[in-house]
This record gives structure tokens, sequence and C-alpha cells, in this order.
């Protein structure tokens, strides 16, 4: 039965495999694509120029920061005028927020401007 304890142990492999492979996945930083949506969505009704209301900020796009800048912002979000806004998200849609604000960052291969 030497055989079937191959194949056993090759099974096995595959399946901790998918296991590790995919929830390594899943830690991986956000999604761009989705991040971007999610930026327009809960973010740009504050930051965009004509922004009203008295909690309206400065409009702001990925290029407006370095993704040096990005990092930082989003390691100590707690600090900003926002940080409530901040807080209402789930943690998944902040990491692709994140993941469409670095990606495009002033001195990313990509650097994009909101229109
Ligand atoms: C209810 C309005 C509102 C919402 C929603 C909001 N912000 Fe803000 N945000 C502000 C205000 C007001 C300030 C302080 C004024 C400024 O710097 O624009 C600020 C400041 C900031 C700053 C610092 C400004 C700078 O140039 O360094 C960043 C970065 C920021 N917000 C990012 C975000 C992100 C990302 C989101 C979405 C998750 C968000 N904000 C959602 C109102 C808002």
């Amino acid at each position: 039965m030497k055989f079937g304890k191959f194949i056993k142990s090759i099974l096995t492999s595959i399946v901790l495999i998918t296991i590790l492979g995919s929830s390594s996945l899943y830690a991986k930083e956000g999604n761009a694509r989705k991040g971007k949506y999610l930026f327009r969505k809960y973010c740009r009704e504050c930051h965009t120029d004509g922004a009203t209301g008295d909690r309206a900020g400065k409009a702001l796009s990925p290029i407006d920061k370095t993704q040096a800048e990005w990092d930082k912002i989003f390691k100590s979000y707690k600090s900003l005028a926002c940080a409530d806004q901040w807080d209402k998200r789930k943690a998944k849609d902040i990491k692709d927020i994140y993941a469409h604000l670095w990606g495009h960052a002033f001195d990313s291969p990509s650097p994009a401007k909101c229109e």
C-alpha cells in the first residue's frame, strides 16, 4: 500500500497548499479597482472641489500624495479630522481604498487624479 500512502500525501499537500494559498491571498493588500469605487462613494462626497457643508474637506486624489505619505496616513488615520468617517467603514473597504490611493500615488507608475 505504499502507492496509496504516496497518493494520500500528495492529496494532503494539495489541500494544504490550497488553504494556505487562498488565505494569504485574502490577507494581501486590497483590490484597487474596488477601492476606486469605494473612495468615490465614501470619501469624495467631502473631498472634492465645491463640496459643501460644514465638514467639506479639500479635494483629494491619489496623485496628491506619495506612496510614503499614503502609508503614513493609513497607519495613523485616527489623527485625521475625518477619522469618524473611516471608522464607519469595514476594514476590508479601507484596504481597498488604500490599494487605489497608494497604487496611483504621485510617485507610482500610474499616478491618477480624480476628475
Ligand atoms: C464628512 C466629510 C468627510 C468624509 C466622508 C471624509 N473626509 Fe477626509 N477630511 C474631511 C475634513 C473636513 C478634513 C480636514 C480638512 C482637509 O484637510 O481636507 C479631512 C482630512 C482628510 C485627510 C488629510 C488631508 C491632507 O491633505 O492630508 C485625508 C488624507 C483624508 N481626509 C482622507 C479621507 C478618506 C480616505 C476618506 C474616505 C475613507 C475620507 N477622508 C472621508 C472630511 C471628510
